[in-house]
């Protein structure tokens, strides 16, 4: 850990987390009450891509996770609006890293380390996550939280610019995640592409912009540009020769991009 926190990442992040909580559902999902068979509608006729009643039958299967340091990651998310993946794609990116064996995955966005709690999971003692975020304060939560899961010592957190702590660490990676800001998406995508191994992963959330990728008319209402932003990443992913890509329509869309070999 090195840098002050970024306080302008501040702003941005809330204003977000603003608009996703308000116009969808909760940004965790375990625990929430049995919803009706139609989706609600949402503001700005945004999307939930996967029907409530099936995303909170997903939920379900994953219950054998409970336990109090996750639990207490999702409380948080829930009384703060911060925008973590949430227990079924957690359980998803496990499935991703175990399923390429990975033992080095670099995440570009990790917040308090809730998507960290699952890779670290994936990557076995000896396996390390690499952490990033702008703000200090996020780092020290990850460490408290991970330190009582018995998984800190498998990762190395730096506070600071994502990118530039990606360029700075020697690669590759077995698995690079990137939920950063949507409007440097293409950025942190044209920087991974080359540090991915063959055979590995290159995954990334909030693909679908809840519908908003979808829309005729942009709908740019978190930040101007992030729409067109996702739209060019996910294009320049699937028609890339060196990938071989899938966007899974989970909660927001969690595009994974497998390296040819
Ligand atoms: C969506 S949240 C990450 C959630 C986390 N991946 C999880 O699911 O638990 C995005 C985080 O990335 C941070 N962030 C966004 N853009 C960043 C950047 N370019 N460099 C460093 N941190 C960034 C924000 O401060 C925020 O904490």
């Amino acid at each position: 850990m090195g840098d002050p926190s970024l306080p302008w990442l501040h702003a941005v992040e809330w204003q977000w987390c603003f608009v996703i909580q308000r116009v969808t559902t909760p940004v965790t999902e375990v625990g929430m009450p049995r919803r009706p068979l139609t989706p609600r509608p949402t503001a700005h006729g945004l999307i939930e891509p996967v029907h409530p009643a099936v995303f909170d039958y997903l939920a379900t299967l994953h219950r054998r996770h409970d336990e109090p340091v996750l639990l207490e990651m999702e409380r948080e998310a829930e009384t703060r609006g911060f925008p973590i993946v949430g227990r079924v794609v957690g359980a998803f990116l496990e499935v991703m890293a175990l399923a390429v064996g990975a033992r080095r995955v670099f995440e570009l966005g990790s917040g308090y380390g809730y998507s960290a709690y699952w890779f670290s999971r994936a990557v076995g003692a000896g396996g390390t996550v690499i952490c990033t975020d702008g703000k200090a304060e996020h780092a020290r939560q990850a460490r408290a939280y991970l330190e009582r899961v018995g998984r800190w010592e498998r990762i190395d957190f730096h506070v600071g610019w994502a990118q530039d702590v990606f360029r700075a660490v020697d690669g590759p990676f077995d698995v690079i995640y990137n939920d950063v800001d949507k409007g440097d998406y293409p950025e942190v995508w044209r920087l991974a592409r080359e540090r991915v191994c063959p055979g590995g992963l290159y995954i990334a959330d909030n693909t679908l912009w809840y519908g908003r990728v979808v829309q005729d008319k942009v709908v740019d209402d978190v930040e101007p540009g992030w729409t067109e932003a996702i739209r060019e990443h996910n294009r320049a992913i699937a028609d890339d020769p060196d990938y071989d890509c899938f966007l899974n329509p989970i909660r927001d869309g969690v595009i994974v991009a497998r390296r040819k070999v």
